[in-house]
């Protein structure tokens, strides 16, 4: 009696409640039953908080439940069309979601992945992950435990990290490196500039090699002559020890990426990354037959299809999916599972175009699973740290979660103000064009 009754005024509380079929009213009854007759949480409200305390554009989604005080944050960046997910959240997410219990995550997800009927693309997917990171948030809340103690606890005390050394001289990116060593990190990401041409992750240096168009140019094999001699001074001078990492980003031909895994082989890599774009994976066999150099890859993957096979094949050492891109925690701890089974590792993709609250998702990730590798890291800036409080915190090249509910992190809104979206940059933030001498088009 009570409960039909508790059951009742929970329907009438909301016109949307109203329009839910007899079968999830019936469902809900049921949940409210376990919880002991309390209400579930609803959802209240759906907004978007968009900042750019560090130059990249941060989108965080908020989710307002109708219980005082309750709310829960998800990362929904996209920072290279930063402008197109306030509305796929605004106009599709919402309307679906509102009124409906907190607790269903997984069912959420679902849902809200179908909805669309056309599937992983990268705006949805950003969108989805907004939502069901901030539902887990709400459930670490509800719970009064932080994220890793439901995904079912500590497997490590604190996560390992890698930083980004970088240089326009091979010395520059040395000396780089062994500031971060300095610092206790023992994984370190290594990039050079190289001679006359855009190169990726370090600076130009140099006369603008010939071309036959003006705009930014790129020769592969001068490139990759370039990284192998950084390889062959980062061993000579930062000793045996280091792990060291390479982001090839995909700019070489699927021949010339195992070329370069089998020369880099005698340095012993931690990983190379993205020797292949992800149209090419199916090279990553021919790779492995010639040469035991670990790979790295996922950064730029969209969807299971992608992932799956790689994985199953054990065809990487580590799967380096940016946890917003393939939808959220929801899809992430999956794969994780996934990869603990064939022993491909994580290396998630955290650089400064994830928010805070991504970078602590991927932490209370990390903390939980077996298969963990290594994790990427951006250092927060003040203006970061002053909206996002509670943000993880580094040490000796670990980060630590914070232990508070949830994610652990607050965001100050009327900071966040402060540092609004820029609308003047080049291209609204999307990436420009490099070439080849010869002008066409090459992948960045
Ligand atoms: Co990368």
């Amino acid at each position: 009696m009570r409960r039909r009754e508790l059951f009742r005024a929970a329907l009438a509380s909301t016109a949307v409640a109203a329009m839910l079929s007899k079968k999830e009213a019936f469902a809900q009854e049921a949940t409210a039953k376990a919880a002991r007759g309390m209400a579930m949480p609803k959802i209240k409200d759906i907004q978007v908080i968009e900042c750019a305390p560090k130059g990249s554009r941060l989108t965080v989604v908020k989710i307002v439940t109708d219980q005082d005080g309750l709310h829960g944050y998800g990362c929904a960046t996209f920072t290279q069309r930063a402008d197109l997910i306030k509305p796929a959240v605004e106009l599709y997410l919402k309307p679906l979601l509102i009124g409906r219990t907190v607790d269903r995550i997984e069912d959420i997800w679902q849902m809200s992945y179908d909805s669309s009927y056309w599937k992983n693309g990268p705006v949805e997917n950003n969108a989805i992950s907004g939502v069901d990171q901030a539902l887990w948030d709400i459930k670490g809340r509800m719970a009064d435990m932080p994220v890793y103690q439901l995904l079912g606890g500590k497997a490590r005390e604190a996560v390992d990290l890698y930083a980004h050394a970088e240089g326009s001289e091979i010395g520059e990116t040395i000396e780089n490196a062994k500031k971060f060593m300095a610092q206790g990190f023992r994984h370190v990401r290594i990039q050079v500039g190289v001679p006359g041409m855009a190169g990726y992750g370090a600076r130009q240096a140099g006369q603008r090699i010939p071309a036959i168009h003006n705009e930014p140019v790129f020769e592969r094999e001068a490139a990759m002559r370039r990284a192998l001699a950084l390889f062959e001074a980062a061993r000579k001078e930062l000793g045996p020890e280091i792990e060291l990492i390479h982001d090839a980003h995909e700019r070489y031909t699927p021949t010339e990426a195992v070329q370069f895994a089998k020369l880099a082989e005698q340095y012993r890599l931690f990983y190379l990354e993205d020797a292949l774009s992800p149209e090419d994976i199916e090279w990553f066999r021919n790779i492995r037959q010639q040469c035991t150099t670990p790979l790295a890859m996922g950064e730029l993957f969209n969807s299971p299809h992608e992932w799956t096979p790689l994985i199953k094949d054990r065809l990487i050492d580590y799967m380096r999916m940016h946890i917003s891109q393939m939808g959220g925690l929801t899809p992430a701890r999956k794969v994780a599972a996934m990869g603990e089974i064939m022993n491909v590792r994580t290396a998630w993709h955290g650089p400064g175009d994830v928010s805070p609250i991504g970078h602590a998702a991927m932490v209370h990730l990390d903390l939980n699973i077996t298969n963990f590798g290594i994790q990427e890291y951006t250092p927060f800036n003040d203006a970061e740290k002053a909206i996002f409080k509670g943000t993880p915190e580094t040490r000796g090249g670990y980060t630590y979660a914070s232990d508070k509910p949830g994610w652990g992190i607050e965001i100050d809104e009327a900071e966040a103000a402060k540092h609004p979206f820029r609308r003047d940059q080049p291209l609204n933030g999307g990436w420009g064009v490099v070439r080849l001498p010869d002008g066409q088009v090459v992948k960045q």
